[in-house]
């Protein structure tokens, strides 16, 4: 089967095209078609993400994205300029009336495009910024509507778990076995959060933040230290130069919760130490704003993982994954590795590759594949977007 899998729960629109066949009961996925589009410029010049100017870029890039990800795969079936039956075009209206100039550009694409070959469509509902949760979730149910393929609600953290779990590249290749109980550190600008998985699809979180996601935390202090949005890569760089140059320390900041008995974070406290600390420096220099950095991504990824590996121990975890936006930190994950290695060496470590570990499509199609048969027209689902929604028990 081929599965179209829409994003658009935060700053980034994408769009996806999964192929997943089954030999003899184990499913081998192949991407075919993987569309992003970054808003990153748009909104740096803001410091962060404002959803009304989010769900504005969704709209008008969500059918571009469509195309080229459709002739990326070969399954672009252009045909002569005709315009949409009348009817069809009155419901699209309806669905589409509060998302500016997709309604037209969607018009002209089905006016100039026969439906593609696809079986299902995957879209994010939740959690994310709902006005932009919208545009993608309306998007899904207008296509529904016109092609008659029946379409899937993907939570945006299941995703980001198979990601790291599911074979997600250009050759084909099957699901590798995993055991069970798995437990996975989803971090992101939104989310801070250890999940527990006793199997597929049956979640329990067990840990979260108290105050401020981690990639929050990156992006506000990247802030505090003069570097532009988002902060979590611009720092991992600066940290790294201060490590490669030997800079002296000078900074220290505390260490959240790293001794409290949950599985608990907070990050807003180690957010106003570097604040103040930078404050009372006055001037900051190039060597002080690495120290910080470096300091920083210390503090928070030594928590991250002393908290990750007092969870694999809690619940004797067979499977650790990683995933989110700040899974892409090349330190996160080596430290989390070395530690594995030592204090739970019979544990698997899964990472997403780093093109998958921010915001795609992907992984929304990957997370439609295992909920097939929870889809249905959009006429019989009551689509909607769910900014806060939670990983559930199935
Ligand atoms: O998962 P994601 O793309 O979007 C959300 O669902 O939030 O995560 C984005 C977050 C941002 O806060 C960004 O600063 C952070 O991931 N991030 C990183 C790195 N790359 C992205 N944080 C730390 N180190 C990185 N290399
Ligand atoms: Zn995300």
């Amino acid at each position: 089967m081929v599965i179209l899998g829409i994003e658009t729960s935060c700053d980034e629109t994408a769009i996806s095209l999964l192929e997943v066949n089954n030999a003899g009961g184990k499913p081998v996925f192949r991407v075919l078609g993987n569309a992003v589009n970054s808003q990153i410029d748009l909104h740096r010049q803001y410091g962060g993400v404002f959803p009304n100017l989010a769900k504005r870029e969704h709209a008008k890039n969500l059918v571009g994205l469509l195309s080229q990800c459709l002739d990326e795969a070969g399954l672009s079936k252009k045909k002569d300029r005709q315009e949409i039956e009348s009817g069809l075009r009155a419901q699209i209206s309806k669905i589409l009336e509060r998302e500016g100039g997709l309604e037209s550009a969607l018009a002209a694409f089905l006016s100039e495009n026969s439906k593609p070959d696809i079986d299902l469509i995957s879209v994010t509902h939740g959690p994310g910024l709902e006005p932009a949760l919208w545009v993608g979730v309306n998007f899904a149910s207008a296509l529904s509507l016109s092609w008659n393929v029946p379409v899937v609600p993907a939570n945006h953290m299941e995703g980001h778990i198979l990601a790291s779990i599911v074979p997600l590249g250009p050759s084909p290749a099957s699901l590798p076995d995993i055991s069970f109980p798995l437990v996975a550190l989803l971090v992101s600008g939104g989310h801070t959060e250890l999940v527990l998985a006793k199997d597929w699809q049956n979640y329990e979180i067990v840990g979260q933040t108290k105050d401020d996601a981690a990639g929050e935390a990156f992006d506000k202090v990247a802030r505090v230290l003069g570097l532009p949005y988002p902060g979590g890569p611009q720092i991992s760089k600066l940290a790294r130069e201060a490590r490669e140059n030997n800079i002296p320390g000078h900074f220290k900041f505390p260490r959240p919760m790293l001794h409290s008995p949950d599985l608990d974070f907070s990050f807003s406290g180690l957010k106003t130490s570097v604040l103040y600390a930078v404050k009372n420096t006055g001037n900051l220099s190039k060597e002080l704003a690495m120290d910080a950095a470096r300091e920083f991504e210390d503090a928070a990824v030594e928590v991250l993982v002393s908290k990750s590996i007092k969870a694999i121990e809690k619940f004797a975890a067979k499977t650790f994954i990683i995933g989110g936006g700040v899974s892409a930190n090349t330190r996160l994950k080596e430290e989390m590795r070395r530690a594995i290695s030592v204090r739970s060496p019979e544990t698997a470590f899964m990472a997403p590759p780093p093109d998958l570990s921010t915001d795609n499509a992907v992984m929304i199609a990957a997370a439609g594949y295992f909920r097939r048969n929870e889809a249905r027209l959009a006429s019989e689902l009551n689509l909607s977007a769910k900014g806060n929604l939670k990983l559930h028990v199935n």
